[in-house]
């Protein structure tokens, strides 16, 4: 492969000596599940989402999977998402014994279409349908780019819902609130000093006051997947919240439903963060705000070098959002194409997602059928996600908009 989607290989060389020490310490601590660097992460963490508590769990299925229960989101409750995202936001809802419905996304920032929530929630009142009623809203930051919460937050309390934010690929992204979101106090932020500064970056800033994603809905979770923006080595997630019964809750469930040792308040799961990650977490989340800043500029870099292609669509952000970029992700209505000479090339590349939820033989028995969700049915036969990762260089970035260059070019001629 000439240019990777992403290369972990590079973080971790650079930052192996530090990696090896967490290992070695374990090793001869002989702690490797929660303790002090588990503590010490959630700590640091919670602080760089601008909130009060996070609790580390095993991966970000469950932090989505434990925050609906804590939450109490059980039988009888439907729970709105998105279905253009990664399956795991579904099966979250279904496994806490919900209903996943779906709404459809805004095409330029590919999250959730406050505009169809409204229109969902107003018809379902006079529907008045039996069986599940509307409990909970699950807003997803997809591709790092947060969805539009002060209107998500607007509509969740006129309906009396509960939002909880799949941030799964959003850590320290950035959202100008307008307004300060149910959830949040203003000067209850704790200073962590390490997100990304976004005042020099985007106008409009005076205006309203930039929170992280994950800290404004009633909680939040996080994937540290080894490829995304802050990744372990190996499976690890957390639950994000600034309600602490929520955050007492989590920390139960996640082990077993104990709140001492053999002692169960409620049957829990095995779904705790292991010690190592935790301090492989910990090294990391020191670098993070540089890889995101890094990750930011590359993508204004491909904006600037792929500006004016006309069959593509580049990313848009948002100017209430300061994106983080997990993934850069362009447009086309050759994709499939595209992907065939970037294969060809040896140039990495991703389709996230191919096939929307509604439409997966998974969720066959929700009901839905083709053209139920256009605007994600459309992003999901046009995108592709191009090589991005804080180490690429420049000569990896031109190798990239060289070859999407001439597959335009021949497929021009053809
Ligand atoms: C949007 C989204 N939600 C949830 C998850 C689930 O996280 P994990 O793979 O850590 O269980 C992911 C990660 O892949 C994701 O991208």
């Amino acid at each position: 492969m000439k240019v990777p989607l992403v290369d972990l290989a590079i973080q971790h060389r650079e930052l192996e000596k530090e990696l090896v020490k967490v290992f070695r310490a374990a090793l001869r601590s002989g702690i490797f599940v929660d303790g002090a660097e588990v503590a010490a992460f959630e700590e640091e963490f919670a602080e760089f989402c601008g909130a009060k508590y996070s609790v580390g769990v095993s991966s970000g299925t469950d932090a989505l999977r434990f925050a609906l229960l804590a939450s109490g989101i059980g039988p009888g409750d439907e729970v709105i998402t998105v279905p253009f995202t990664f399956i795991a936001t579904a099966e979250a809802i279904s496994q806490v014994g919900a209903r996943p419905v779906f709404v459809d996304v805004e095409e330029k920032s590919r999250t959730m279409d406050p505009q169809k929530l409204e229109e969902y929630l107003s018809k379902r009142k006079r529907d008045k349908r039996g069986g599940t009623v509307p409990k909970a809203i699950v807003p997803v930051h997809l591709y790092g780019h947060p969805a539009d919460m002060d209107s998500i937050m607007d509509i969740a309390q006129r309906h009396g819902l509960l939002v909880i934010e799949d941030a799964c690929q959003a850590h320290g992204a950035l959202y100008l609130s307008r307004k300060v979101s149910p959830g949040w106090k203003r000067g209850e932020q704790r200073e962590g000093g390490s997100r990304t500064e976004p005042s020099q970056e985007k106008e409009g800033s005076a205006d309203g006051m930039w929170l992280p994603c994950g800290s404004m809905g009633l909680a939040a979770a996080f994937s540290f997947y080894p490829s995304k923006n802050l990744g372990a080595c190996g499976e690890a997630g957390a639950v994000v919240t600034q309600d602490q019964d929520i955050a007492e809750k989590v920390r139960m469930l996640r082990d077993h439903g104990q709140t001492r040792k053999y002692r169960h308040e409620v049957e829990g799961y095995n779904g705790r963060l292991d010690a190592i990650q935790a301090g492989i977490l910990r090294v990391k989340l020191k670098r993070l705000p540089h890889w995101n800043a890094k990750r930011r500029e590359r993508a204004k870099r491909y904006n600037e070098l792929l500006s004016g292609l006309e069959p593509l669509i580049l990313p848009n952000e948002a100017p209430y959002a300061l994106s983080v970029y997990h993934l850069y992700v362009i447009r086309t209505e050759q994709r499939d194409k595209m992907a065939e000479h970037l294969s060809r090339q040896k140039i990495g590349f991703g389709i996230h997602y191919p096939l929307p939820l509604h439409l997966q033989r998974a969720y066959r028995h929700l009901g839905y059928g083709k053209g139920d969700f256009p605007v994600s049915e459309k992003l999901a036969s046009q995108v592709i996600s191009l090589p991005l990762y804080p180490e690429m260089t420049d000569s990896d970035q031109e190798q990239v908009v060289e070859a999407v260059k001439e597959f335009l070019k021949l497929a021009g001629e053809a």
